[in-house]
């Protein structure tokens, strides 16, 4: 059977979908067709239906609105990659439609937002995934490797994700959706954190208590046509998470700190270390490396050298299901897996409770510091704690 596939929310990201969609027909021409594109901007719609269009040998149709696609079109897999407040209210209504769905990360708008959607799809027994692409790359599934197989970390103990960096906020910057709460539910704790819950679940497990403090130092101002309007997400967090494992991690990141930056990224367990060179959301980096303390001797591993080793361990069968056609991208990795889960009926590997749990680590931030106070992971996880998300579940009558 072809899966048809709709695609709702036709911008950025939906790009890289629909790349990535079209190597996949590349390669499996009769896996899925491209059935319909929606977007309310149409003509993003349109420019979307008019690339597929040259991977299958009809246009996709193209809607300004969700009801409108599921009351003309009968869809078997929708992916999602709207603005976070329209999350949950695109992919409940394609649940109820009978369609699978893939939404972007963060799953929901807050821990109810993705409850409703995981309810939703338990009801009419249909498949959730989250697309959480960061973790299928080439360098973290070493890292899983590095730190829960091979054990050459040791036993995990400490790590430090630090990012202190300044931008500045007089600069002429437009309205987009993120600025506003309501539109993106918070700030970078839950943007690009997203990816980095999702990675510290992946390497570690749960978290246990979270106490964090999130502020906005500075005026963020923003042109929205003719007014001014003001950034509401914060500018800095600390966050000190404990594990169940006993692990203990600080995350922070700021960018109102003037004068000196740095960035600051290690994961170190009883017997070393893997030191990573990049940024605090979307590590670590191929070019990571892992330095072993033998004595007094240190002994240092590149990533490159350990990802060959990782490949070379692989077997064929899980060497396809992390790599589909030897494909490293994780978005393609992603769609791959989406595709797959639906045309097989079975578990895509970030399904609706993993992009949950991870959520619920960037929400325990934000309630930790509306609260001044340390949250229990589960709390929030299980909804009993919610104040800072209150007036965004209010919005959104949830
Ligand atoms: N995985 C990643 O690396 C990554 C990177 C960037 C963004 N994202 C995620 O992708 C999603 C989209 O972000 P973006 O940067 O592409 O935003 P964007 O603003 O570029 O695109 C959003 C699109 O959704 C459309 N839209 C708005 N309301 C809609 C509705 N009700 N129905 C259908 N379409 C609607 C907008 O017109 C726009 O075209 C977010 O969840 C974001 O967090 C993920």
């Amino acid at each position: 059977m072809v899966l048809k596939l709709a695609i709702v929310g036709c911008g950025g990201m939906a790009e890289a979908h629909l790349r990535a969609y079209t190597a996949i027909k590349q390669r499996e021409p009769g896996k899925f067709e491209f059935a319909a594109m929606c977007d309310p901007v149409l003509a993003s719609a349109e420019k979307f239906a008019n690339i597929a269009t040259q991977s299958q040998n009809f246009k996709p149709r193209v809607y300004k609105s969700v009801e409108d696609m599921l009351s003309k079109e009968a869809l078997d897999a929708v992916d999602i990659c709207t603005p976070h407040s329209e999350h949950h209210k695109a992919a409940i209504a394609c649940l109820n439609a009978g369609a699978d769905v893939m939404v972007e990360k963060p799953f929901g708008i807050t821990v109810k937002a993705s409850k409703a959607i995981i309810e939703a799809a338990r009801k009419n027994n249909r498949i959730v995934a989250v697309a959480e692409n960061v973790r299928r790359g080439l360098s973290q599934r070493t890292a899983y490797w590095i730190i829960n197989e091979r054990k050459m970390l040791g036993e995990p103990r400490l790590f430090f994700a630090q990012h202190a960096g300044w931008e500045n906020p007089a600069e002429e910057r437009v309205w987009h959706w993120r600025i506003e709460k309501m539109l993106g539910g918070g700030g970078m704790v839950m943007d690009s954190g997203a990816h980095f819950a999702d990675m510290l679940r992946y390497l570690y497990g749960d978290p246990e208590t979270v106490y964090a403090r999130v502020t906005q130092f500075e005026k963020w101002p923003h042109k929205k046509r003719d007014k001014i309007v003001y950034d509401e997400r914060e500018d800095t967090w600390i966050a000190l998470i404990t594990f169940k494992n006993g692990l203990i991690c600080t995350w922070s990141w700021s960018i109102a700190a003037p004068g000196y930056s740095y960035t600051n990224v290690v994961h170190y367990g009883s017997k070393g270390c893997l030191l990573d060179h990049g940024d605090v959301f979307h590590g670590p980096f191929d070019n990571a490396e892992v330095i072993i303390q033998d004595g007094l001797k240190k002994v240092t591993y590149s990533m490159r050298t350990l990802e060959r080793e990782f490949l070379e361990s692989l077997d064929s069968e899980r060497r396809r299901r992390l790599f589909p056609h030897g494909i490293m991208n994780g978005v393609f990795v992603e769609c791959y897996d989406f595709l797959d889960a639906v045309e097989n009926r079975r578990k895509p590997e970030v399904d609706g409770e993993e992009g949950l749990k991870a959520k619920a680590i960037c929400e325990a931030i934000y309630e930790s510091a509306y609260l001044g106070q340390p949250v229990n992971y589960r709390d929030v996880l299980e909804g009993r704690v919610e104040a800072y998300q209150k007036p965004i579940n209010e919005y959104f009558g949830l």
